[in-house]
């Protein structure tokens, strides 16, 4: 997955990741979900540790889970009642860790190319669950993972994603994760939360345009990134790139909606499409766990 030598078990995101390393995962985590019993002794003896330094509720709780259904030693750890109160570094707070013994670590935080470079110095495997705007592997996973269960086969799917591209790690480890298995992916976006950089991998268009796809991937707004003034109203956003009951309404028959969750209810999503039939919204989450254990088993075993 990453280009350099022994970087192999560390999972820092989709891009250059191929079809066939993408299927391995898929059809592991497609072992673990058929799996009857909770807890299995895989990683017996095996220290993962569970670094968040932004909040996380979905992606932190599936990793926990994942880890322990694996058998693991779950170390959590959570920068508001840590020493980074006091200073401390990203850096040394993972060597800190590494130090005390730790097989493995997965780690959420704001910056972005901070995970190379602590990949780079750390000799135990590090899985990304999340990095500023830049990727959320798992994330993308999970949603592959549930796309292919639902269609039985991504490559030849259309799959719009809209909203808050510039601000979202989902959009872009989706897009290499979906491009690198063959589905066409197109973008949806005010002028305002477009990202330049991805003009060349994926076109945007209209939201008419956008709704007519195999897969609906509705973002979140992620207001807490967000510059002052950038959406004018939630019911303006709503209005002009909601997926509201109308709009879903039209949709190809056999079209299913997703959304990585939080869900900012009635802004991006109308509340009554949450837990539509046709909303993945909740599978995706289940499907983080089997996801997850088949990552941790890679990096570990
Ligand atoms: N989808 C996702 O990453 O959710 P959390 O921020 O709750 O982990």
């Amino acid at each position: 997955m990453q280009a350099q030598a022994g970087m192999d078990r560390h999972l820092l995101g989709l891009k250059g990741i191929g079809a066939d390393e993408i299927n391995s995962i898929l059809n592991r985590a497609a072992y673990w979900a058929g799996r009857t019993e909770k807890v299995t002794n895989l990683l017996q003896s095996k220290f993962v540790a569970n670094m968040f330094f932004e909040n996380s509720t979905r992606t932190r709780f599936s990793f926990e889970v994942a880890e322990k259904r694996l058998g693991a030693e779950v170390l959590n750890f959570t920068s508001a009642v840590s020493s980074v109160q006091k200073g401390e570094s990203i850096h040394d707070t993972v060597r800190t860790l590494e130090s005390m013994g730790i097989d493995a670590g997965v780690i959420r935080l704001k910056p972005i190319g901070v995970l190379e470079e602590l990949a780079a110095k750390i000799k135990v495997p590090l899985i990304n669950a999340g990095d500023g705007n830049n990727e959320h592997p798992t994330q993308a996973l999970l949603d592959l993972y549930t796309i292919r269960e639902h269609f039985r086969e991504i490559k030849g799917l259309t799959v719009s994603i809209i909203g808050d591209i510039q601000h979202s790690r989902v959009a872009r480890s989706n897009l290499w994760g979906l491009t690198a298995m063959g589905a066409r992916v197109r973008f949806c976006a005010p002028e305002n939360m477009r990202a330049a950089e991805l003009m060349e991998y994926a076109p945007y268009v209209s939201m008419d345009e956008a709704l007519q796809s195999d897969v609906v991937m509705m973002l979140r707004v992620q207001l807490e990134r967000h510059e002052h003034g950038m959406i004018q109203s939630a019911e303006e956003y709503r209005e002009q790139y909601g997926l509201t009951a109308e709009r879903a309404a039209g949709m190809p028959a056999h079209s299913i909606i997703m959304h990585p969750a939080p869900v900012n209810r009635n802004v991006e999503i109308d509340d009554c499409l949450v837990e539509h039939e046709r909303s993945k919204i909740f599978t995706q989450m289940t499907n983080g766990v089997p996801i997850r254990m088949a990552v941790l088993e890679r990096a570990l075993t």
